[in-house]
């Protein structure tokens, strides 16, 4: 904050910083973890950033905390205001764990005011884990350290490697979140040799995302509690076995731009995934009546040759469909027209998450109640 006094009036400059991440979609899922402390995957994942879907988080610290892990958090909402969070718990315990990470690289000091805001509703089907731990992790550091974009926070040795580390820890699809276009997670051979890179660029192949809002009930388990069921599946160790193949397929298919072989991949995994998921003790059933009526749709009017656009599903019953952009908005009619209570988000592959910092000036009279 920067106040210059101009005779009975100062100028107060105030800093907001504020880091936007991207939410992704898995086309091949993260599902089952080797350590659950350190969100170590059981596999590796590949997944496409988005760029509609995303966070924003301006974090600042507080001239005034009365501890250092009293931290604020509000959700900026569309329609409804802010509303203060109240149940800070995972996210208290996140920040005290990040501070220490942060502070060999400058200072970390103080309990920090948080605003965050999701550009798509609550409860629709895209998890807000991903570009909520990314924004956060990245406007927390910044607010700590006094850096004003991500040049800055490199500079001081905090590199996208780092960041995307830090983000897994929140929530380990966040790591994906860090790059944008086409992302690989390496699972590595320790959970300190995990590696998180961009394998193409969303320039490469934009391609279209159409989350369909089929089904808006609750989820019914957390995907962190899912993953801890994963290995009492006996279809687990048969998915170990066959997918760093398909993986390594996916790969071939976004390099060669070949929708339908991505297309068939993609599917084949959603469902592998799925009935891990129904085959787990207790089963987790994110299925539901509306979800299979779309899976069975969209299958026929492809086989009919009436659209080129195939689905995936992540932890939840809504799915998204991927498909080429200029075919995007014949599609949707499509969908919208065969499920008329359902709504759909247009989204398509994006770029990372960024950081930015804006200026607020306001002018405040001499005597004014805050006292500088
Ligand atoms: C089905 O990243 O939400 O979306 O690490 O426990 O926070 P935690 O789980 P989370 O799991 C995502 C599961 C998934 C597949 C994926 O995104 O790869």
């Amino acid at each position: 904050m920067v106040n210059q006094p101009t005779g009975k009036k100062a100028i107060q400059t105030t800093l907001h910083v504020t880091a936007t991440a991207p939410s992704n979609i898995a086309l091949i899922k993260y599902w089952g973890k080797s350590d659950a402390s350190l969100n170590w995957p059981a596999n590796d994942s590949l997944s496409m950033t988005l760029s509609q879907a995303k966070t924003t988080t301006t974090a600042n610290v507080q001239p005034d905390a009365k501890t250092p892990d009293a931290h604020r958090m509000a959700f900026k909402t569309t329609g409804a205001g802010t509303i203060p969070v109240r149940d800070l718990g995972k996210t208290t315990r996140y920040l005290e764990w990040l501070r220490n990470e942060v502070r060999p690289f400058g200072s970390a000091e103080g309990a920090l005011d948080i605003l965050t805001h999701n550009s798509f509703p609550s409860s629709c089907g895209i998890a807000s884990s991903a570009s909520g731990f990314a924004a956060l992790t990245i406007a927390a550091a910044a607010a700590w350290t006094g850096t004003k974009n991500l040049d800055e926070l490199h500079r001081l040795g905090i590199t996208q490697d780092i960041l995307s580390a830090w983000a897994r820890r929140g929530s380990g699809s966040a790591c994906r979140s860090i790059h944008g276009g086409f992302v690989h997670w390496v699972r590595g051979e320790a959970p300190t040799a995990q590696k998180v890179s961009a394998v193409f660029s969303p320039d490469h192949w934009p391609l279209a995302d159409l989350i369909v809002l089929i089904d808006r009930g609750a989820k019914s388990i957390s995907s962190t509690e899912g993953h801890a069921r994963a290995f009492t599946s006996p279809l687990m160790n048969v998915r170990m076995a066959g997918l760093g193949e398909r993986l390594k397929d996916a790969a071939q298919a976004i390099e060669m731009r070949d929708l339908e072989r991505l297309g068939t991949i993609i599917e084949s995994e959603a469902i592998e995934m799925h009935s891990v998921m129904m085959t787990s003790h207790p089963r987790t059933d994110y299925f539901s009546a509306p979800t299979i009526a779309f899976i069975r749709w969209l299958r026929e009017s492809r086989a009919a040759g009436n659209l080129a656009a195939w689905f995936t599903l992540d932890a939840g019953p809504n799915p998204h469909v991927i498909c080429r952009p200029q075919d995007a908005a014949a599609i949707n009619a499509m969908i919208l027209d065969k499920f008329p209570g359902s709504t759909t988000i247009h989204d398509q592959t994006g770029f990372g998450a960024t950081l930015q910092t804006s200026q607020e000036t306001s002018t405040r009279h001499q005597g004014d109640s805050d006292g500088y």
